[in-house]
């Protein structure tokens, strides 16, 4: 009987209390409880554990790989890509299959600021060995480009990236572009101009999406004392490209690329060129319509 009296004391100390302040007790404890189990669930919930601090976000979008491979010597590079991506062999053996019969013309080409003369300037002055260009299309620039190189006597290659679709759209202005199945014939009527001008040994195709292919020539060690980049021109296209392709510019090389000056203005190419020259403390020059650095 003894021990019943405190325990009765105490029931009477906490129901003893006025009303109000009785209900404000229990009220602030069931609080308490609740803030402490939803914090606890919280940090263990899957969706909150993969949430990122914005400043880690942030640098991710100017990481960028700016150190590949030991360089390839300039001599090795075509037989490095034939045997990375085209078994060992030329990709023109055989040229055209026989599904393209009929399809393709003899020579189709069509470019965009393809001829001006800061083709001829940056190949004069920096007598590239390797040139890599960033978007080809039907090869206007990249067959230029192997011509000159061809008319000062220099052994140039050059390797042209490009995915060979062109872009959503793009046949309403290119209808005589065939098409088999969906698959519009970028690449064949390209290799078939190259052909036709008889500039196989010179010319390779990487029909990739940009990103990938310079992912993997930066692996490779293939670098290039002349870069064009003329892709994507949205912005995040344009400053994937340029960073991604800067990587891979040997020392004393020039990097450069078309659309500097377009209605998109400072939201596109230009935005994306002098947001990166900035960062790395480079001067950018204009040649016509191109941006250069270098
Ligand atoms: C303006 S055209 C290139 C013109 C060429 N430099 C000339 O002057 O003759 C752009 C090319 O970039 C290619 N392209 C755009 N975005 C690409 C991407 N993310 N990956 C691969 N190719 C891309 C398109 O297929 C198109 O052929």
């Amino acid at each position: 009987m003894k021990e019943g009296h405190p325990k009765k004391l105490v029931m009477f100390s906490v129901w003893g209390l006025p009303r109000f302040a009785a209900y404000s007790f229990i009220l602030a404890l069931v609080y308490a409880l609740g803030f402490i189990t939803s914090f606890t669930g919280k940090s263990k919930s899957p969706e909150n554990t993969t949430q990122v601090p914005p400043q880690f976000l942030e640098s991710d979008l100017v990481r960028f790989r700016t150190k590949c491979s030991d360089p390839v010597p300039s001599t090795l590079v075509r037989q490095t890509i034939l045997d990375k991506v085209y078994n060992g062999s030329s990709p023109y053996h055989g040229f055209p299959p026989s599904h393209t019969l009929g399809l393709l013309k003899p020579k189709r080409i069509k470019g965009w600021g393809s001829y001006g003369a800061v083709f001829e300037n940056l190949v004069r002055r920096v007598k590239p060995r390797i040139i890599i260009e960033v978007g080809t299309f039907l090869g206007a620039s990249a067959i230029h480009m192997a011509d000159l190189s061809c008319d000062l006597g220099l052994k140039t290659q050059v390797i042209c990236i490009d995915d060979f679709r062109g872009w959503p759209g793009f046949r309403e202005r290119f209808k005589d572009i065939s098409m088999v199945n969906g698959d519009v014939m970028l690449l064949h009527q390209f290799m078939q101009n190259v052909v036709y001008l008889n500039l196989t040994e010179q010319i390779l195709p990487l029909p990739f999406s940009t990103s990938s292919a310079l992912v993997k020539l930066c692996e490779w060690g293939v670098m290039g004392d002349l870069i064009e980049v003329d892709a994507g021109h949205d912005f995040h296209s344009a400053w994937s490209d340029i960073n991604m392709a800067y990587a891979l510019l040997r020392p004393g090389g020039v990097i450069f690329g078309h659309d500097y000056f377009t209605s998109a203005d400072d939201r596109g190419v230009r935005r994306a060129v002098d947001l990166f020259a900035r960062r790395k403390g480079l001067f950018v020059g204009t040649d016509g319509q191109h941006w250069v650095i270098g």
